[in-house]
């Protein structure tokens, strides 16, 4: 199976860094076969970087679109409107969820527009502090995730990557705690519990299922090996080149 190194770069960099990121990177990085390596840079950068990109090297990822293909919607952009641009979308970030206040209703709508276009979505679920302090973390963690695959059928389900993204471990939120990694392997083993029944497990094990929260190179390796973890979200530690260089590094380390 192939790792994913995802790199969500927010709302940072203008259409100039990214660009100058993205030259620099594809010098540094070498052809791996398997390890995936996506970044999402900011809507504006993603056509001036798609003239730029060595495919074999880096996909790009989109970090928020529509549900609908086209119309009187100010302001939007679609996901067909970008499919030629984007091989991933990331969908229902928690930022999305918490300040945008999108619901598992626009985010289900969110992943079927991405499968019908041809793009795989990247569908961020993951609990709040206090939701795990009320022991709720297993009931938020099957809401959102049979929320957010709603109207998936068993044939599109392996075109969906999965990212647990416990809130209380990203970076931006001020008081992040790192995750111990008995804590991803709990919630990892339960997404694919929860993956197995609506599916079966045959195909709950070809689902690729990321963690993202605080990581950095110096505990990516940690996350990597948790078994049935294929990748990595990478917020901050992605925004500086050798660091998410080094975090590809370790990932191909961690395969062989
Ligand atoms: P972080 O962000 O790595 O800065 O914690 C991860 C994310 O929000 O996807």
């Amino acid at each position: 199976m192939k790792t994913y190194i995802v790199g969500n770069w927010k709302m940072n960099f203008t259409v100039g860094e990214s660009s100058i990121y993205l030259h620099k990177i594809l010098r540094k990085l070498k052809n791996y076969r398997d390890i995936e390596v996506i970044i999402a840079p900011s809507l504006t950068s993603l056509q001036p970087l798609g003239l730029q990109i060595d495919r074999k090297k880096i996909r790009l990822a989109a970090q928020n679109f529509y549900h609908r293909d086209f119309g009187a919607y100010t302001g939007e952009t679609s996901i067909s409107q970008l499919r030629g641009l984007v091989d991933y979308a990331i969908v229902g970030h928690s930022e999305r969820r918490h300040i945008f206040k999108e619901t598992d209703k626009d985010i289900r709508q969110k992943v079927a527009a991405a499968l019908r276009s041809k793009i795989t979505p990247i569908l961020c679920i993951g609990e709040t502090a206090n939701e795990r302090t009320y022991g709720e973390t297993n009931d938020v963690i099957r809401d959102q995730l049979l929320g957010g695959l709603a109207d998936v059928s068993l044939e599109e389900v392996e075109q969906v990557i999965i990212a647990y993204e416990p809130v209380w471990a990203i970076s931006s939120t001020g008081e992040a705690r790192l995750a111990m990694p008995d804590e991803v392997s709990a919630a990892v083993q339960q997404i694919r519990a929860e993956l197995t029944s609506l599916y079966g497990a045959k195909i709950a094990e070809k689902v690729i299922i990321l963690y993202g929260g605080s990581t950095n190179p110096a505990n990516a390796g940690a996350y990597l090996t948790i078994p049935g973890v294929n990748g990595l979200m990478i917020g901050n530690s992605s925004l500086i080149l050798d660091q998410f260089v080094d975090i590809i590094e370790i990932a191909k380390r961690v395969q062989s």
